[in-house]
């Protein structure tokens, strides 16, 4: 039996060092988020995915955010700096010499955030020396133009060095590119920007390998793979096209969306099969929903885990830290924060519940807060199981509710409430007789 051949070792180099003056935006451009994660996060991912031994990021010297971000997304990235913004082929040098010991070099752009894996591990995986990622828009507009010879590609031209019959050609030029190692080392010092834009370009390197009879290949993408983004515009439609992936995957994989352009997904949302979601819904980061749950319509989800089969919303905000057990029900206008809710318990209408632990089969009522936050710190509620909370009732921690305890409608409690009791705070009733009566007699007299 053959064995497999085993993957070379690749390094990727990520090329962010461009200005991205398009964006109009104190925030570097690749620092911008789709699907709630910034773009350079999600070529770091890909790269990552990609088995990657080395990732490399060229950066310009006064980018110290994103350097600081691709930093705290992956410790073992090396960051290199380049100097002046001369082109993608000089960007590919400032990086050359962090290179060291892999078989091949993937370049790629950290502006394409819906860049694939796959794609990436097609270029390092090619037996070519280099090898460039082709595709075929519906408009060719200004991309480079990549020129085949009988089977291969001879060269690809930049959109403002090209003749008429060059930019006649369809098949663009997607960004990416794998290079053997020692051929990147031999052609990279003979790029040349004696070209429209003074550049040094790094599809030049194709020209260059043919003339030095190295091989040349292609591997075909699609329009996604290689969407960049160089404008607000191009992040819209970025945001859109990676909706339109995490969507379809959802659809794989069990999930009933009645209007899914109206569900807005994040790069990690976990759902499980068998959970609907109603339309217009947000769900930010780190969120994971279980099996069987129903999402209604126009909630909004973050860094929350909900419990197989809870019911959500309408209109529900739950935010970071919120973890709901099984069987939970989330009514309208309830916002959690940092709370977890145990199995079966409710919290139906109108609520805020945060710094919170809530047992098993709590009811908490309508209009009920729990007064977390004393203007300098946040303080946590605890609410034992079976308890049962009369509605516009307000608990202010630190307290602690014990199980089975009853709190009457509008009760404010400071201090600690004993299980399975009745515990009522409410100012005493006064009826005033004829008040209101005398009241508006008096007021009609004085006008
Ligand atoms: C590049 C290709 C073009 C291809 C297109 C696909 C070149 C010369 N042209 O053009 O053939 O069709 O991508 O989108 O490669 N960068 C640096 N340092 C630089 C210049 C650029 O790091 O000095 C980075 C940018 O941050 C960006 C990427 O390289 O992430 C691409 O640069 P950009 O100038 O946008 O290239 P395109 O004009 O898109």
């Amino acid at each position: 039996m053959s064995q497999p051949t085993a993957a070379p070792t690749t390094a990727i180099i990520i090329l962010a060092a461009g200005k991205g003056t398009r964006m109009k935006s104190a925030l570097p451009k690749v620092l911008h988020e789709v699907a709630g994660r910034p773009m350079l996060g999600h070529a770091i991912a890909a790269a990552a995915e990609a088995g990657a031994n080395q990732i490399c990021l060229v950066t310009a010297p006064e980018q110290h955010a994103v350097r600081a971000y691709a930093l705290s997304e992956a410790p073992e990235i090396i960051n290199c700096i380049q100097e002046n913004q001369l082109g993608t082929g000089d960007a590919v040098r400032a990086a050359a010499d962090a290179v060291s010991g892999v078989e091949r070099v993937v370049v790629m752009f950290g502006d394409t955030p819906l860049m694939r894996a796959d794609i990436l591990t097609q270029l390092s995986m090619s037996d070519a020396d280099v090898t460039v990622l082709g595709f075929e828009p519906d408009d060719a507009a200004t991309y480079g133009r990549i020129v085949m010879d009988a089977t291969a590609p001879a060269r690809i031209v930049e959109f403002k060095d090209a003749d008429a019959e060059t930019r006649a050609v369809t098949l663009c030029n997607g960004g990416a590119m794998g290079v053997h190692t020692e051929v990147l080392s031999a052609l990279l010092p003979l790029l040349g920007n004696d070209n429209a834009q003074n550049e040094y370009y790094l599809p030049d390197l194709v020209q260059l390998a043919v003339q030095s009879r190295k091989s040349t290949a292609l591997v075909m993408g699609d329009v996604d793979d290689t969407l960049g983004v160089d404008s607000r515009a191009g992040l819209a439609k970025a945001e859109a096209r990676m909706q339109a992936r995490l969507r379809a995957a959802m659809f794989d994989a069990g999930v009933t969306m009645q209007d899914p352009n109206t569900v807005y997904l994040s790069h990690d949302t976990v759902i499980e099969p068998d959970v609907r979601l109603e339309p217009n819904i947000k769900i930010g980061p780190g969120v994971h929903i279980a099996g069987g749950a129903l999402i209604k319509a126009f909630s909004h989800l973050e860094g929350v885990t909900v419990g197989p089969r809870a019911i959500i919303g309408p209109f529900a905000r739950l935010r970071p830290g919120t973890v709901l057990g099984a069987d939970v029900r989330i009514g309208n206008f309830v916002e959690t924060k940092n709370a977890n809710i145990r199995d079966g318990s409710k919290v139906n209408h109108l609520s805020y519940i945060g710094d919170a632990e809530l047992g098993l089969g709590v009811n908490i009522g309508a209009g009920t807060i729990t007064c977390n936050y004393d203007g300098f710190k946040k303080h946590l509620t605890q609410i034992g199981d079976g308890a049962f909370i009369g509605s516009n009732s307000s608990l202010i921690a630190p307290v602690t509710i014990g199980a089975g305890a009853y709190l009457g409608s509008g009760t404010a409690v400071s201090s600690d409430v004993p299980k399975n009791g009745l515990t009522v705070t409410r100012a005493p009733r006064r009826d005033l007789k004829n008040w209101a009566d005398n009241f508006r007699r008096q007021n009609q007299k004085e006008d």
